[in-house]
């Protein structure tokens, strides 16, 4: 008797320095556990005198019954200190200011090419889409370069699987597709901005992947005033009222005669600079009339149509605008650099 209740004792003082989860349960295996000190004490109830046995039981029932208690009045305090524990850390606090939220910005490239679309579909003309793996015949042959021809040279051209089918090394295909499409019957009015390619090496002013924006007119009675009216249009909306355009002769074989299309230099006026190279005129497109053979082949008769077509090299133009003299800036997808020509930001 004089042991149980010493056991108590010992119990109560073991269950009062406990100080956490772990130790507690430690105690648990240690007195009710298989092995545990109740446990054995409660197996050896048939060992004990019969007269004694039920106060003997009774006592061990206390004994057994005071420590479930206490281990559940522990446990519930441990696991209530714990769940504070976690609010206290996790604790939101709702009257701080929100964390910023970084606004995109558009690429610097699209926003050039809405630009021009949009000056574009002022004037009339449809914005449309070409596929980037072409066929050689439009890409070349309908143009007037018919295989073997050393212009074909000039555009180190991917090919894909043979020969015929290639990713597009210009966008004057679209202008095929575009007559086909109109069978010879109606005016076109279009432009195509869309991805080129060819096989270069990549540096600051090279890239395997480019963008040109390409322009096709067929009409009636289409001459290189009308040409060069338009080109002006879209030059002084993009680059300055003042800035002049001027024609210089070149050779393209879809179009007859051909220009290349010089802006005064926005820079220096004139005067010259290193941006212009000290010329103070700055060339950002190829253009021309349209070749009878050109219009021809995609059925619209010369001796009826006739048309004018451009190309601008997008990513030069935006480099210009926006003074840029990396190309790599526009494929990278970098919001600081995009945010820095966002013109749209703090308007
Ligand atoms: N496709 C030409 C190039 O990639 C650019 C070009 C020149 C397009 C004259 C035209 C044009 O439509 O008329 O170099």
């Amino acid at each position: 008797m004089n042991n149980i209740e010493e056991l108590m004792n010992t119990l109560q003082q073991e269950l009062a320095e406990v100080t956490n989860l772990q130790e507690l349960n430690n105690l648990k295996v240690k007195y009710t556990g298989k092995k545990g000190i109740i446990t054995e004490l409660t197996q050896n109830i048939k060992n004990i005198e019969p007269d004694h046995r039920k106060e003997y039981g009774m006592n061990i029932n206390k004994l057994r019954s005071s420590f479930e208690e206490n281990y559940k009045k522990k446990t519930y305090e441990y696991e209530q200190q714990k769940l504070n524990e976690k609010l206290q850390n996790e604790k939101i606090d709702i009257t701080l200011s929100a964390t910023n939220i970084v606004n995109g910005a558009p690429n610097i490239l699209e926003n050039l090419i809405e630009e021009v679309e949009e000056v574009f579909i002022s004037l009339g003309y449809d914005v449309v889409d070409g596929p980037e793996v072409e066929l050689d015949k439009y890409n070349f042959e309908m143009l007037n370069i018919p295989k073997g021809h050393p212009a074909r040279d000039a555009q180190d051209t991917f090919y894909l699987e043979n020969e015929e089918i290639l990713l597009r090394s210009q966008t004057s295909p679209v202008q095929v597709r575009m007559m086909l499409q109109n069978k010879g019957q109606n005016p076109i009015r279009m432009i195509c901005p869309g991805k080129t390619y060819r096989r270069d090496d990549d540096d600051a002013t090279h890239s395997h992947q480019f963008v040109q924006i390409e322009g096709l007119l067929v009409d009636k009675n289409v001459s290189l005033s009308d040409l060069k009216g338009t080109i002006d249009i879209i030059v002084k909306k993009l680059f300055g009222d003042d800035i002049k355009t001027r024609f210089r002769p070149s050779y393209y074989q879809f179009t007859e005669p051909s220009v290349e299309v010089d802006i005064s230099c926005f820079n220096c006026h004139g005067k010259g600079c290193n941006i212009c190279k000290k010329t103070g005129w700055i060339t950002i497109a190829g253009a021309g009339i349209v070749h009878p053979n050109v219009l021809k082949m995609s059925g619209y008769d010369p001796q009826i149509w006739s048309g004018f077509a451009f190309g601008f090299g997008a990513e030069r133009m935006a480099m210009l605008k926006y003074d840029i003299n990396d190309l790599r800036v526009f494929y990278n997808t970098d919001l600081r650099e995009n945010k820095v020509f966002d013109r749209k930001e703090g308007e």
